[in-house]
């Protein structure tokens, strides 16, 4: 049998691309394995999405007065002990600096719901569907990058998609477009660099 490729998951929140991940690892279509998810925020619903599916999930808190440097620095440690192949930055929304990156180059991922160069940050979608009532932008997009260095959702891109922007849409309806895209845009990319890592 295959070795399965061994994924950490970062999250801060509802962590439905993590389930898109859990789902295509349970379904085969994904020969990887998620063996912890860690969040930076304690209620983050993706915690439970982990335990439900019978991952590890770990909470892991900033402490009073760490530094950046230090917070980073104590969770490439925590990561490094799962032995992971890649870690997957999906909804984290926290910096990570060098004393984190650094252990890992080329293996962190980060997903972004908006095109490169486009909507860095927080309410990307928000911010895409307002530039559209502005009359500036015809469509938005989703990408997935590795993370190199502290640039804010830059960084070489693996796999981008369009996301039509429709006159009728709400933002509702915006964001529930976008976020299937990045289902799908996420666990194809995983796919492609896991069979790309074995041949
Ligand atoms: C996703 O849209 C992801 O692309 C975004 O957070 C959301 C998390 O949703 N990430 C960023 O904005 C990174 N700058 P989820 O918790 O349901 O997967």
């Amino acid at each position: 049998m295959t070795k399965l490729t061994r994924l950490v998951v970062l999250i801060s929140g509802n962590g439905s691309n993590l389930q898109a991940i859990l789902d295509a690892c349970v379904s085969g279509e994904l020969p990887a394995s998620v063996v912890s998810v860690i969040s930076n925020k304690a209620d983050a619903y993706g915690l439970t999405r982990a335990r439900n599916a019978g991952v590890e999930a770990i909470y892991f808190a900033k402490r009073e007065n760490e530094s950046r440097r230090d917070y980073d620095a104590r969770l490439a440690d925590e990561v490094t002990s799962k032995q992971a192949d890649y870690i997957i930055l999906a909804g984290w929304m926290r910096i990570l600096s060098s004393s984190f990156l650094s252990s890992f180059p080329n293996r962190v991922i980060n997903l972004h719901p908006a095109l490169p160069g486009t909507f860095p940050g927080t309410h990307a979608i928000q911010r895409a569907f307002e530039s559209y009532q502005r009359g500036e932008i015809t469509h938005t997009g989703v990408m997935v990058h590795l993370v190199p260095d502290e640039g804010v959702d830059n960084g070489p891109v693996l796999a981008t998609e369009i996301v039509p922007i429709h006159k009728d849409d709400t933002l509702e309806s915006l964001e529930t477009r976008v976020h299937q895209a990045e289902h799908c845009i996420l666990v194809e990319t995983l796919k492609t660099i896991i069979s790309n890592t074995k041949t």
